[in-house]
């Protein structure tokens, strides 16, 4: 059977980042068909269109490539002035180009995000979702995964709280449904024999 190679993405840069510790709990939860690898954002600089085309900065090359050979992405971002992070929106920026060729375009992509706060990131998610439709990726639809009240629900850099870690893996498997769908798709269709 085929492996699903999930990119795992974070909203957060900060050491003891909520987002991180949920995507490294999820990573730690997914069957042995499916692996996840967790991509840095630290070393991108900002968007320079002066800077984008075939030679790229390094990170940037590097971060293009490991989106462009995932099978998905899986993203979870907290929610900075009720919008999603500059770093975040910053490497969305880069993987979207070439326009219309990107390693975004047709990418599934679970968008995920959390918040201490009651609301959840929510905010952050509509405009994550409404930038990778920009980026013509395909956005996982389903029920929100809306983490709210995060700091009671991670301990030890895990999260701890069952009902979210299991909606949460809920997500994962539609994203890996979608990647299935696609796989699929790509198939070809069998023919009757001919005579
Ligand atoms: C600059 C800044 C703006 C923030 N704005 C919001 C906000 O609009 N809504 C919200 O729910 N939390 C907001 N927060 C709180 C973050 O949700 C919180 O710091 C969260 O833990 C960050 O995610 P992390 O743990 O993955 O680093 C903000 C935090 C910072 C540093």
């Amino acid at each position: 059977m085929n492996k699903f190679r999930l990119a795992g993405i974070s909203g957060s840069l900060r050491q003891g980042s909520s987002n991180t510790a949920i995507l490294r709990t999820l990573q730690a939860s997914l069957p042995p068909e499916v692996e996840m690898t967790l991509l840095p954002l630290e070393g991108i600089p900002l968007y320079n269109q002066d800077l984008d085309g075939p030679n790229p900065p390094e990170a940037v090359r590097e971060f293009k490539a490991a989106v462009e050979s995932s099978d998905g992405v899986v993203m979870c971002s907290p929610e900075y002035n009720f919008g999603m992070p500059g770093v975040l929106k910053n490497a969305i920026d880069w993987a979207s180009r070439p326009a219309f060729a990107s390693p975004l375009k047709g990418k599934p992509v679970l968008v995920m995000t959390c918040s201490p706060a009651f609301t959840g990131g929510v905010r952050a998610q509509a405009q994550l979702r409404e930038t990778l439709g920009g980026a013509l990726s395909r956005v996982i639809s389903r029920p929100q995964v809306v983490i709210a009240g995060v700091n009671a629900k991670i301990e030890g850099g895990r999260l701890t709280d069952p009902a979210s870690l299991s909606f949460a893996l809920e997500a994962v498997n539609d994203l890996l449904a979608e990647i299935g769908l696609l796989r699929a798709a790509r198939t070809p269709a069998m023919q009757p024999a001919e005579g």
